[in-house]
């Protein structure tokens, strides 16, 4: 039978090509979205993915949501914790609003994700948590102390899951994409973009169909025995 996997944020940018890769593999998918609902449903016309609507950053609505998924697809067995925003500001600049907001949707919203499907992974002894970090939770980046300190927290996170999991049968993983061209890269100011590509050996922006194919590998059965680990997917940008 079909495994459910679940994408937050999957409507849109990496997350939209992440579940329809999915889609590909043969998985049920549910695409998680905040709240832009013409382009939620403008992607399941296009691809037949459901979409629910829900903030990852409360931990009710995520809950509520998750059992609703449940109930319409079965158990979530692949679970891609994507969702993500940005507030660039220099330090200096940065109100504790904007802190707050990368915060509880980067953060705080892969807890509200996972916690709850958790439970019915232990119980199956199978489950794949994958996360969707950044280069810039890696290597820090000028303007984004919010959005840094959540991606590299997002390491932590799938490095204690491990731990917790492996005997469960479950792996948690991170992917850490460099620049994609998604509208969050194209939101930045053309010539710092420029300069950002000149930073990048491979001389692109990463396309989102590489950060998915990242992900069809870490979901699948092939993948049991990679648990805690990080994938850095960034055109040679950055080395760990
Ligand atoms: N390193 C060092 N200095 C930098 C810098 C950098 N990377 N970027 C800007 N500066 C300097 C400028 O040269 C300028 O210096 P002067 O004051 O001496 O001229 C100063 O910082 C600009 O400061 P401002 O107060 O004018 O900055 P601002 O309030 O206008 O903010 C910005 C501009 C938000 C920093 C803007 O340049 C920006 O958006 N930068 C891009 C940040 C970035 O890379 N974000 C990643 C988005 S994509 C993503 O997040 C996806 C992913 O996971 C990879």
């Amino acid at each position: 039978m079909a495994r459910t996997a679940l994408v937050t944020g999957g409507s849109r940018g990496i997350g939209a090509a992440i579940s329809k890769r999915l889609k590909e593999d043969g998985y049920n998918v549910a695409a998680t979205y905040a709240g832009n609902d013409e382009a939620a449903k403008a992607f399941t016309e296009e691809t037949g993915i459901k979409t629910y609507k829900w903030n990852v950053a409360d931990y009710d609505e995520s809950t509520a949501g998750i059992a609703r998924v449940e109930e319409e697809l079965g158990p979530i067995e692949v679970v891609v914790a994507n969702a993500g925003i940005t507030r660039d500001v220099p330090f200096h600049k940065m109100t504790p609003e904007q802190w707050h907001e990368v915060i509880d949707t980067n953060l705080t919203g892969v807890f509200n994700t996972v916690r709850p499907i958790w439970p019915g992974m232990r119980e199956r002894k199978f489950g794949r948590v994958i996360v969707i970090s950044s280069i810039n939770g890696q290597k820090g980046q000028f303007a984004q102390v919010n959005y840094a300190a959540t991606k590299a927290g997002d390491l932590g996170i799938v490095k204690s899951l491990a731990q917790e999991g492996a005997r469960a049968g479950i792996t948690a993983n991170a992917i850490c994409p460099g620049y994609i061209a998604t509208e969050m890269v194209m939101a930045v100011p053309e010539k710092v973009r420029e300069s950002i590509i000149a930073q990048i050996p491979a001389g692109r922006l990463g396309e989102p169909e590489e950060i998915a194919r990242c992900v069809s590998f870490l979901a699948s059965d092939d993948a049991g025995f990679v648990n805690g680990s990080t994938i850095s997917a960034n055109g040679a940008q950055f080395f760990v």
